[in-house]
């Protein structure tokens, strides 16, 4: 297999970890390479289901290095409970490292995103309350603290005589949040250091030049259309899932990645607010949600469920780098009479067409879908292993998503287990 990147090609949870986990078979090291425990990835293997949020999919086998990059923010507390809860259940988590320059979610990062979540009336993110947004926020600012500096007691110290009389004072005057004093920080940070100190890798220089010549998988979370660039802004994460991102956030220079595979559900789902313009808040949608089981893997909230939707399938395709599409899913129409996929949008005011993705959010309530109807397969395809065994209207659907988004599939996904997948 050639160096890959698989990310999200709509507003996330659209099986990147059912992939990542598929095509790590073929890899020797498996990299997430930003956001943090706002995701969540579920891998299923052998009718056991793995929930993931920063270890990357590729922990499930023995023999792969599984690499949290720079570009990633690490809440302790979450990744104590992932890596124990991974132990308990038999998973070797020898092959797992972490980069010392990833940066720390802080006690007052959570509780300010909790804060804009509920006093917020207007503009309210919807976001996961795992402080990415603020964890994030002080990395650009400049005031973030990194894994490597739990370990020198000395730049600790200094690092907290800079940003905690900064940040002590907006959390109390502007938010009427509880103050850190140093001690507290310094004791929590003893304990974060414990948490980490299995898995740091210091030596991330040699061990990204060892498998340089290697396979490497690079692994997104979230997806194109929650990119802080290109996305929905603002309603998205705050980092970048697009394939770019995978060059940032892992050390590995751009010329390394040879294949994007964007991952795209037959039909899109968003959690979190922000504009949506196949939203179906009807029957069919609630349909949607339940065939597909459509609620968060991290907070469990019903999923927003809506049609295909091919104006961004190709902008995700251009802005996300995508070379080919696994789409997933596919199964969830089964008893469907009929599908439908959206092929532009409309504007209510004046019927001006958009076949190019409008970036503005904001003019989305003026805009409806123009849709295709396609008819439904009505058949059980969850056990098909062929391309050639698909019903012809699958075929079809498949056909028209491909002509529509400008790119082709190489994967189609017809349950949620490694097995139930084809490989064109
Ligand atoms: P991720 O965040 O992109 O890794 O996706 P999530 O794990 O949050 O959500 C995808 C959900 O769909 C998970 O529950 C998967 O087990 C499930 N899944 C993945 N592919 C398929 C598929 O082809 N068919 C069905 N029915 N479920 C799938
Ligand atoms: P995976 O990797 C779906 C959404 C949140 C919210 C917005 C900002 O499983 O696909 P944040 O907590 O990042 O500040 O929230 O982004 N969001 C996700 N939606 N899947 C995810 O991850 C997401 N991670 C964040 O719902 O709308
Ligand atoms: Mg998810």
């Amino acid at each position: 297999m050639d160096n890959t990147v698989v990310i999200g090609g709509q507003w996330g949870d659209e099986g990147k970890a059912k992939i990542t986990d598929l095509l790590a078979q073929s890899a020797d090291i498996v990299i997430r390479y930003q956001g943090g425990c706002n995701a969540g990835h579920t891998v299923v293997y052998d009718g056991e289901i793995y929930k993931l949020h920063l270890v990357p999919s590729g922990i499930l086998y023995k023999d792969k290095i599984c690499f949290i990059g720079a570009g990633t923010v690490v809440l302790p507390d979450v990744f104590k409970q992932e890596t124990e809860g991974l132990k308990n259940r038999g998973v070797d988590l020898s092959g797992l490292k972490l980069s010392p320059l990833a940066v720390i979610t802080l006690p007052y990062h959570t509780d300010v995103d909790a804060w804009a979540e509920d006093t917020a009336k207007k503009g309210k993110i919807g976001s996961t309350r795992r402080g990415i947004g603020q964890t994030y926020t002080d990395k650009y600012a400049r005031c973030a603290l990194k894994i490597e500096d739990l370990f020198d007691e000395e730049t600790l110290s200094e690092k907290l005589d800079i940003i905690l009389p900064l940040k002590n004072k907006t959390l109390k005057s502007v938010y009427g949040l509880k103050e850190y004093s140093k001690y507290e920080m310094i004791e929590l940070c003893k304990k974060y250091k414990e948490i980490f100190e299995p898995y740091v890798c210091f030596d991330w220089q040699n061990l990204l030049n060892e498998y340089k010549n290697k396979t490497i998988l690079f692994e997104g979370a979230q997806g194109v259309m929650l990119d802080v660039d290109y996305g929905t802004y603002p309603f998205v994460t705050s980092s970048n899932p697009i394939a770019g991102g995978a060059s940032v956030g892992s050390g590995y220079g751009p010329c390394m990645i040879k294949r994007v595979v964007g991952v795209m559900k037959a039909y899109t789902t968003r959690v979190g607010e922000g504009a949506f313009v196949t939203e179906l808040n009807d029957e069919t949608g609630d349909r949607i949600r339940d065939n597909g089981h459509e609620y968060g893997t991290t907070t469990g909230r019903p999923r927003r469920c809506g049609w295909f939707d091919s104006v961004i399938a190709r902008y995700a395709v251009l802005t996300g780098g995508i070379t080919t599409i696994a789409l997933t899913k596919t199964d969830v129409f089964d008893d469907f009479d009929e599908i439908k996929i959206c092929t532009a949008y409309k504007d209510k005011r004046n019927g001006k067409i958009y076949t190019e993705y409008p970036t503005n959010v904001f003019m989305h309530k003026y805009l409806e879908p123009v849709y295709e109807i396609l008819d439904g397969w009505k058949q059980d395809i969850s056990n098909v292993k062929t391309y050639d065994d698909l019903p012809q209207n699958t075929k079809k659907y498949l056909k028209r998503i491909e002509e529509l988004s400008g790119c082709k599939i190489s994967i189609i996904s017809v349950g949620a287990d490694r097995e139930q997948t084809i490989i064109l």
